[in-house]
């Protein structure tokens, strides 16, 4: 059996590369052969008709280029996750639209859509956000992660400063589920089986991510987190995935967002246990089906 492992064309740090070597080395202890290629010599593998001779088996798409992932999935190819997944979960707007009513999450507005040079000048939405979610607000950006592009506002023109400096990018406003300040789970999903989950806390900040400051430990789902991270995982139809959720009243979780492609990197230091093993066998099983 024969796969790429397809990773971004420009992005090279460590913290890409040390998953990239867990993703390949897991595959060899599985006897499948895996080949890192960028983005960036894709288009010009799928692109040349020769190249049909070499294409592989499978291919997990470790990046959010869904424009590539659907060449290659045009080309005949499995794409794990696939284009459709990869788009839902980068997109948090989308994201927030395909999970409605199929699992809880925190309530959100999505800004209307502006565009380049006209941004946001009618503001009225923020009043309404004030009405219905009350402040402090969670303003994020559609497209973000590592917590970076999310942010809290306390008052009215913490939310308009906020707003002006996004200029024309897509964002969503949410409750602050106050009761999961500074604290969520990430949840570790392949194929409708929980792998690893792990808390996230940080007592600085109101985001959790462990690459802002957080702090991680084992933790033991409940079944209801359970439940509602693998139905998440269903809606978006993920082959993985890493699921954050928040503490709701009572405890009861909600989906904070999904990762197509999660640092699992963090979670095999806390828990043990490697993710990337997971991905490999569940790929050997559905190509074998
Ligand atoms: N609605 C919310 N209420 C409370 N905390 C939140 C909310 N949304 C996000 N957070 C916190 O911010 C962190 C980052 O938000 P998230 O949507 O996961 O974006 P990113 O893709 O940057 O990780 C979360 O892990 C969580 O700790
Ligand atoms: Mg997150």
């Amino acid at each position: 059996m024969r796969g790429w492992l397809v990773v971004n064309h420009y992005l090279d740090s460590k913290k890409f590369s040390e998953l990239y070597a867990m993703l390949c080395e897991s595959a060899t202890k599985l006897n499948v052969s895996l080949e890192i290629k960028t983005t960036g010599e894709i288009i010009c593998e799928v692109s040349s008709r020769f190249a049909m001779y070499s294409l592989p088996d499978f291919v997990i798409f470790w990046d959010k280029d869904i424009y590539v992932a659907q060449r290659l999935e045009n080309a005949g190819i499995k794409v794990f996750n696939s284009s459709k997944a990869i788009e839902l979960c980068d997109n948090k707007i989308l994201t927030a639209i395909n999970l409605e009513n199929k699992v809880k999450t925190p309530k959100t507005i999505i800004a209307p859509r502006t565009f380049e040079g006209i941004d946001y000048p009618k503001l009225d939405f923020l009043e309404y956000a004030r009405e219905t979610l009350h402040f402090p607000l969670v303003i994020k950006e559609a497209y973000g992660s590592f917590g970076k592009q999310v942010y809290l506002a306390n008052d009215m023109d913490e939310a308009i400063d906020i707003v002006k400096s996004l200029h024309h990018k897509e964002f969503l406003i949410q409750e602050f589920i106050a009761t999961s300040q500074g604290r969520d789970v990430r949840v570790n999903v392949v194929g409708q089986k929980i792998v690893s989950s792990m808390l996230r806390y940080n007592p600085d900040d109101f985001r959790s991510n462990i690459s802002n400051g957080g702090k991680m430990k084992p933790y033991q789902l409940n079944e209801q987190q359970k439940n509602i991270a693998l139905k998440a995982c269903e809606a978006l139809g993920l082959d993985f995935a890493g699921v954050d959720l928040l503490f709701g009243k009572n405890d009861e979780p909600l989906v904070c967002e999904v990762n197509s492609n999660p640092h699992f990197k963090s979670s095999y230091i806390c828990t043990g246990i490697d993710m990337s093993l997971y991905v490999i066998e569940y790929i050997i099983e559905k190509l074998k089906g």
